[in-house]
């Protein structure tokens, strides 16, 4: 059975979109199954994979939120599908108005878990009904964050709304803080060395290291592994991804 994993941080621009797609490439080259789920209006995670323009999806997430129709999963490689997210996501809060809403996501989820080894859900960058009800629906939850002083803020917002959410749904578990965009400097020191010693256990001692490259693989939409397969960031990427695995397969 599947796991499933949020990637969250309040904080807007930490590297969660750059972190979920790393994480879903290198797991799904090494031939683990692996559904990335976008949950941000932004549709930046559905525009970075999917070859279809953002706005010419048939289907995306919001319908089968709203009008309780299946995921719409496209298949991007044998390995690695995706349900797309765009813009008409951006007023779901006034949309779902069921009893137990949180719940809907995971309904969804559960419905095909069997199918996949992970399942990875990109977050907006906000603590609202999205990124609960993906706490809802995961065993492990991952946080990107960058060694400054408010996506650290971030950070501890996530962490609370997590705990309290643990009331709901035992199962989930603080399996990674990711240090992200990291470059070394008296104040980044400072905050890595305070996230370390705030996360305990579920530090990950691999940090992400700041590359131009990172930038312009986003910029034209390419897959960091092949084009910039010996950059830093790239082979850190690679170390989170087999620590994160063992941690949530293990
Ligand atoms: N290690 C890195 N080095 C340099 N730039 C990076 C790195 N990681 C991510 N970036 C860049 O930072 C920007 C923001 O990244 P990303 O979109 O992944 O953040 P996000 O947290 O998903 O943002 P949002 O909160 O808007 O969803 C992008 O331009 C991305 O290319
Ligand atoms: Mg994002």
């Amino acid at each position: 059975m599947g796991k499933i994993v949020t990637i969250a941080n309040n904080k807007g621009g930490v590297a969660k979109t750059t972190t979920v797609l790393a994480l879903a490439q290198a797991w799904s080259d090494k031939g683990l199954q692996i559904l990335a789920v976008d949950l941000d209006s932004q549709g930046n995670l559905t525009s970075l994979l999917s070859p279809i323009e953002s706005d010419k999806h048939p289907r995306t997430i919001r319908e089968a939120l709203v009008e309780r129709k299946d995921l719409p999963i496209e298949v991007i490689n044998e390995n690695l599908h995706l349900v797309p997210a765009s813009l008409s996501l951006s007023n779901i809060e006034n949309e779902i108005t069921q009893f137990y809403r949180e719940s809907v996501l995971k309904k969804l989820l559960d419905g095909v878990k069997d199918n996949y080894d992970i399942i990875i859900l990109d977050c907006p960058p906000a603590l609202g009904l999205l990124t609960f009800s993906a706490l809802i629906a995961s065993q492990a939850l991952v946080m990107p964050v960058m060694a400054d002083s408010l996506s650290y803020a971030g950070m501890t917002m996530v962490a609370e709304l997590a705990s309290r959410v643990t009331e709901y749904n035992p199962e989930l578990k603080l399996k990674g803080v990711v240090v992200t965009k990291f470059k070394s400097d008296k104040i980044s020191n400072f905050y890595l060395k305070t996230i370390r010693e705030q996360t305990g256990p579920a530090f990950v001692e691999t940090v992400v290291h700041e590359a131009t490259k990172i930038k312009q693989a986003t910029a034209m939409k390419e897959n960091i592994y092949t084009f910039d397969p010996t950059g830093r960031a790239t082979q850190d990427y690679l170390q989170v991804a087999d620590i994160l695995e063992d941690r949530i397969l293990g």
